[in-house]
């Protein structure tokens, strides 16, 4: 008798023939009563889930966190005190692509963490750059469309892209990171990550901290240029892949020093700018980044989409000593991501060994799709509410965050009002030496092919009010690239439109 496994059903039972379709005869037709057929059809039917409607192409690995500094007078959360190792999961991924997109396009990347600390699961999930396009969760649909493909067309559109950046001024700053040297990451070891939003640490005392999270590159930055990366997408369309989960393979485990800011709420009521304003950095110069430890990535999965593609990453993941802020875009976020992975991957997603959490998990919700624990979640087979006389599970009141002071009329306010769009964004082009800036006008005007004049001109309007230079380097990159002078670009005819 061999000693390999016998293949079953998944109810199973054996399988006496995987070669041949049960028939009546040699010649058929085919049995209907073939269930092992048709389990085999339905199930093939059923392997692809929905992608992610943004950052749908990605790729991941298991680390640590380990706590090297002291933050401990600013958040009690277990996994930031001294000495703390927390295992954790990273997932990064490009923004627009579709699953399968090429790695190495120019485009935000997605730098999504989940650590597993004796309170739960914390989910930072960040980007590769510091701030974001819009800072009103209102317009996070409508950016989203202009990245998709045009509907008639099926092609992406530059058009609709460049319309509603340049009728969105606050997206300026992220628009000049993403057009920069770092809108193209060589791979995921060698770009920084960044939590964006503002965020709370709260300590035992009850008092809260706003905070900032950086993942600083132990890689040292790389990057491509436009050139660079089309050539390579020639040759391989997963680069990314092939880097972090070849070099995991061969014991090379990057690593990221990881920083925070951190501001009193006192400070926050005097700063110029909103500290929560997801599309404004705090300056180093008045909030020093803080030393906290060192993340590594030194585990590859062994199965992709058990671990990778059904990862579910939310902001709505804190624990106690970490929690979010008054920024708009991170409390619509809070709502919006747990809503897209019961849609994606089912009511139960938190089931799915890679999203649960290391630390008991007792709660009184009940049955609904894939339910897998019975009534283990509270301990008593019946006990489905509270409060109970069973010694069910019972709220802490330790894990209560500080109250925050809310004040202010219910309406609906003009984020774009009173708001410098343009003061950051120069102050990041002032640190471009001649070379950075010749490559961001290159890379602009090469991203605004086949656009309509009159976007350009609105779009280098806010160029200038962040630099004259600005606007000058990319018209004359555009008369370079495109033989542009202010609108014959639009008369060049674009299967984009
Ligand atoms: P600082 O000079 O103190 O900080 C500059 C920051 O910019 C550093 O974190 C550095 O990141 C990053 N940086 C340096 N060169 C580039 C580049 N070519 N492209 C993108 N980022 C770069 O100044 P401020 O804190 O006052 O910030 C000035 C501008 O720098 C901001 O308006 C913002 O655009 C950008 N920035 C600021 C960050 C912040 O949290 N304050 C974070 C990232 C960018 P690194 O150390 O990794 O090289
Ligand atoms: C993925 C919504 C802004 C980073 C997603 C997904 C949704 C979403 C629905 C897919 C989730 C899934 O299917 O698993 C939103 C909304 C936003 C917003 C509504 C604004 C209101 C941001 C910002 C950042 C960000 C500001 C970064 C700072 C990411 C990342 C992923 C993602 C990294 C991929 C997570 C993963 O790897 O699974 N977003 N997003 N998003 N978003 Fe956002």
């Amino acid at each position: 008798m061999s000693d390999r496994p016998t293949m079953t059903t998944t109810a199973g039972a054996p399988i006496p023939d995987n070669q041949n379709t049960m028939t009546a005869g040699p010649r058929g037709g085919v049995m209907l009563q073939d269930y092992q057929l048709i389990e085999k059809l339905a199930h093939q039917n059923r392997e692809r889930i929905p992608e992610r409607v943004v950052h749908a192409k990605g790729w991941g690995a298991y680390g640590t966190l380990k706590i090297t500094g002291d933050i401990s007078k600013y958040t009690k959360a277990k996994c930031l005190q001294p000495g703390a190792e927390t295992p954790m999961l990273a997932r990064f991924s490009t923004v627009a692509g579709e699953m399968g997109a090429a790695d190495h396009e120019r485009d935000v990347r997605g730098f999504a963490l989940k650590f597993y600390t004796p309170d739960g699961n914390w989910d930072l999930v960040g980007n590769n750059t510091p701030v974001f396009f819009i800072r009103d969760p209102l317009k996070f649909p409508d950016f989203i469309h202009t990245q998709k493909r045009h509907p008639r067309t099926n092609l992406r559109s530059a058009t609709a892209m460049w319309d509603f950046w340049s009728l969105s001024p606050e997206s300026l700053h992220q628009v000049t990171i993403l057009m920069s040297d770092r809108g193209l990451p060589v791979d995921p070891m060698h770009m920084n990550g960044y939590g964006s939003h503002t965020y709370s640490f709260w300590n035992d005392a009850g008092e809260r901290y706003w905070v900032k999270f950086h993942f600083k590159t132990l890689q040292g930055h790389k990057h491509f240029t436009n050139e660079e990366g089309e050539a390579l997408i020639g040759k391989t369309r997963e680069g990314y892949q092939e880097a972090l989960f070849g070099g995991i393979e061969r014991g090379e485990f990057p690593r990221w020093k990881v920083q925070v800011q951190v501001m009193t709420e006192e400070q926050a009521e005097r700063t110029s700018y909103n500290p929560f304003d997801l599309t404004k950095v705090w300056p180093h110069a008045e909030f020093p980044p803080i030393d906290v430890g060192v993340m590594e990535l030194n585990r590859n999965a062994d199965n992709y989409f058990a671990e990778i593609e059904q990862a579910a990453f939310s902001p709505s993941n804190v624990v106690p000593g970490i929690s979010h802020s008054p920024d708009k875009m991170l409390q619509a976020r809070v709502f919006s991501y747990a809503d897209a992975h019961r849609y994606r991957l089912g009511t139960h997603y938190e089931n799915i060994p890679v999203n649960q959490p290391k630390c008991p998990v007792h709660h009184y919700h009940r049955d609904g799709q894939m339910n897998t624990y019975g009534g283990l979640r509270t301990g008593n087979p019946n006990a489905y509410y509270e409060p109970n006389s069973v010694n069910g599970p019972f709220e802490d009141a330790s894990a209560k965050e500080p109250p925050l002071k809310i004040s202010g009329d219910m309406a609906r306010y003009n984020h774009r009002e009173g708001n410098d769009d343009y003061s950051q964004p120069r102050a990041l082009f002032n640190l471009f030496d001649e070379g950075q800036k010749g490559r961001l006008f290159s890379n602009i005007a090469a991203a605004m092919g086949g656009v309509p004049g009159e976007i350009i001109e609105r779009q280098l309007a806010h160029f200038k009010l962040v630099h004259p230079d600005y606007e000058a380097g990319v018209r004359a990159a555009l008369e370079r690239l495109h033989g542009y002078k202010a609108d014959t670009i639009s008369a060049q005819p674009t299967a984009a439109e």
